[in-house]
């Protein structure tokens, strides 16, 4: 029975991969640890709180006496960090807790594993260290060309500083030590579970509450998205059978601009839900700071490696996400209670 210790699983991609992998195998245990900020919310796991093999500790992946205790505690053969300060435009507004968050506490995490797990002559077998990252560490790239593993780290914004920063560590671990690592790098998710300010579920709470589109820019800037469920599993194979010291990017060939990702749901909601709701509520506003143009995933080495593909294709992909938000108002309506509303002023006001 191998343990893993999920790391931010209550926000969006960790609740989803936490759900993936209960739903997958029997044998397993999992350690949610979480400090539950603003991006956090239990909820997410409402469908496995009951679940035996589920355990949820609030708490700082920074704080190595507790990160060492659960080590301690638990024989953990797994370390999957997807605890992060995640959201580009709140790393402009604030980078010091991305630096935090995103590069001491993947220290302290990689410290605690090491201490557990390394032997006079090495480290225990079994053990796996995976550190999920962003292709925004690459930059950005002009019309043509892809992210491969080899393009040179080139992040732009704070968020993505940090979590190169903290790719750059993990290497380290490796380099150095041989600790067993995997690096993750994927393009950007959608699906259930992911909190209103990212663009696709602000769009949609946005239309179902018929409030201004913000679209930055011209709304030509393009990002790759994948299905949070093709994520799981490319996570799930990398621990499986990732070879130890590697870096994986996973994407789906999934280009769109941001104005085509606005108009689709526009037009979603328009047609199934609100006729009312149309392209009149696009609103084109300030750009964000250095907004990297395109991100594209080249996912060559995963797909041939580890034989891993996308299943959910982008237009089933965004109307069962579409549709997810209709039938979860009450999450919306949970999440958006606290700070969103101060967020979203302090934010939009000025755009
Ligand atoms: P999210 O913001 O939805 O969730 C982050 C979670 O981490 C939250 O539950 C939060 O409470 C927790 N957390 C934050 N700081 C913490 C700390 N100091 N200690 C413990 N827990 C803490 O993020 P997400 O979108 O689910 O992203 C998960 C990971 O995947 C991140 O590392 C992100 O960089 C990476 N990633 C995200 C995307 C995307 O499109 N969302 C794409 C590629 C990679
Ligand atoms: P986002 O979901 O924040 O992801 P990331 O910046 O990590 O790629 O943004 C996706 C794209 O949508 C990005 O180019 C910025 C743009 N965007 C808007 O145009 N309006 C918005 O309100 C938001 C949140 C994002």
């Amino acid at each position: 029975m191998k343990t893993y210790l999920i790391t931010g699983g209550a926000g969006f991609i960790g609740s989803n991969f936490i759900q993936y992998i209960l739903k997958k195998y029997k044998d397993i245990k999992i350690i949610n640890l979480d400090k539950l900020t603003y991006a956090g919310n239990l909820e997410n796991l409402k469908l496995v709180e009951d679940n035996s093999y589920y355990t949820f500790i609030q708490g700082d992946i920074c704080n190595k006496q507790l990160v060492e205790s659960i080590f301690s505690n638990y024989d953990i053969d797994y370390v999957v960090n997807f605890a992060a300060e995640s959201h580009v435009d709140r790393s402009i507004l604030e980078p010091e807790v991305f630096v935090k968050t995103n590069v001491l506490g993947t220290i302290t995490l990689l410290n605690a594993a090491k201490k557990a797990w390394e032997l006079e002559n090495g480290f225990k077998k079994g053990k796996k260290y995976l550190q999920v990252s962003t292709d925004e560490v690459y930059g950005s790239l002009g019309a043509t060309g892809y992210f491969t593993e080899t393009t040179p780290i080139d992040s732009h914004s704070p968020y993505s500083s940090s979590k190169a920063s903290a790719d750059l560590m993990v290497k380290a671990y490796f380099d150095t030590y041989k600790m067993p690592i995997n690096i993750t790098r994927c393009s950007n998710n959608y699906g259930p579970y992911q909190f209103p300010e990212k663009l696709i579920p602000l769009i949609i709470n946005n239309c179902l509450n018929k409030k201004p589109l913000p679209v930055y820019g011209d709304g030509m800037n393009i990002r790759d998205w994948l299905y949070v469920e093709d994520h799981c599993k490319a996570i799930d194979m990398v621990i499986n059978n990732g070879r130890l010291g590697e870096v994986y990017n996973i994407g789906g060939h999934n280009e769109r601009t941001n104005i085509q990702i606005v108009k689709t749901i526009v037009k979603y909601i328009h047609d199934n839900v609100d006729e009312k709701v149309n392209e009149n509520l696009i609103k084109y506003v300030e750009d964000r700071k250095g907004h990297d143009k395109r991100y594209g995933i080249d996912p060559s080495k995963i797909k041939k490696e580890l034989g891993w593909y996308p299943e959910t294709k982008f237009e089933d992909g965004i109307k069962m996400t579409i549709e997810w938000y209709l039938h979860n108002k009450q999450w919306m309506n949970s999440v958006t209670s606290g700070d969103y509303q101060k967020y979203y002023e302090k934010m939009y006001k000025t755009k």
